[in-house]
């Protein structure tokens, strides 16, 4: 079994969603202002500082029910991959074990100009801070528009889209490519499709089923519907 994850799984825990009307980040500020590498060459202390705030908030952030039902889900099937869109690190907060990571994690900072983690910097001086080796701005390791997902991640989650037997879409728009692709990878290879979202997207007709309604509801209620016993 794969599954996909989309911000609308962090959804009940506070964290706003990207592309939701009402409560999206993007609702409030325009992504090519924030989240792509020339947004940052232009202003970076707007950019680091969205992300500061960002970072804060998925820090005060706790798992929901969604997040705890696919830790659950990932001890009672033998093959389990989770891919994530998602930077907020709640998947692994829950207690997932075996988690792609395709977009990275916000809390991790690297550098802009050598693109290495770094874990010690300088959090007094400017805005943003600057790498200790060559004194570039850092950044967080997040990938932003335009950019490449990271290869190995991508490749084991191709990998794991195209061997499973069921494949989950949950909580994602399914418009960002190439993480949009993977669940046609799936269908393609012969999988099952199930998607879980409260609203209709460009996969929904594809999908041989479409349960509607929160992941912080409807997953529990699988987990339960498939396994009566279980505490
Ligand atoms: P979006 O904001 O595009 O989509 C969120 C989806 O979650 C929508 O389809 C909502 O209907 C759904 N949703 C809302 N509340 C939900 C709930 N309680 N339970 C389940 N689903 C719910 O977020 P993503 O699809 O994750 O990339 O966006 C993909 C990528 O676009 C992000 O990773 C980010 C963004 O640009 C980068 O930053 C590279």
């Amino acid at each position: 079994m794969t599954v996909l994850t989309g911000a609308g799984v962090s959804a009940e825990s506070g964290v706003p969603t990207f592309r939701d009307a009402q409560t999206g980040i993007w609702a409030q500020f325009r992504p090519e202002e924030l989240a792509t590498p020339e947004a940052f060459a232009a202003n970076p202390e707007r950019v680091w500082k969205w992300y500061a705030w960002r970072r804060q908030m998925v820090a005060a952030a706790k798992p929901n029910p969604g997040h705890l039902a696919l830790v659950e889900l990932e001890r009672k099937v033998t093959q389990f991959t989770l891919i994530t869109q998602n930077v907020d690190g709640l998947h692994q907060r829950a207690g997932s074990r075996n988690v792609i990571e395709l977009h990275g994690n916000i809390s991790r900072v690297k550098c802009s100009a050598e693109n290495i983690v770094v874990t010690e910097y300088d959090e007094d001086g400017g805005v943003p801070p600057r790498c200790r080796r060559c004194g570039a701005f850092l950044r967080p390791d997040v990938v932003w528009f335009g950019e490449n997902l990271p290869e190995a991640a991508l490749s084991a989650a191709e990998r794991a889209s195209e061997k499973c037997d069921v494949f989950f879409s949950i909580g994602t728009s399914a418009v960002v490519y190439p993480a949009a692709a993977l669940p046609h990878a799936a269908l393609d290879s012969g999988a099952i499709l199930v998607e879980i979202n409260p609203q209709r997207t460009p996969l929904t007709a594809d999908a041989d089923f479409f349960l509607q309604g929160p992941s912080g509801v409807i997953l529990p209620a699988l987990l339960k519907a498939t396994w009566p016993d279980a505490a």
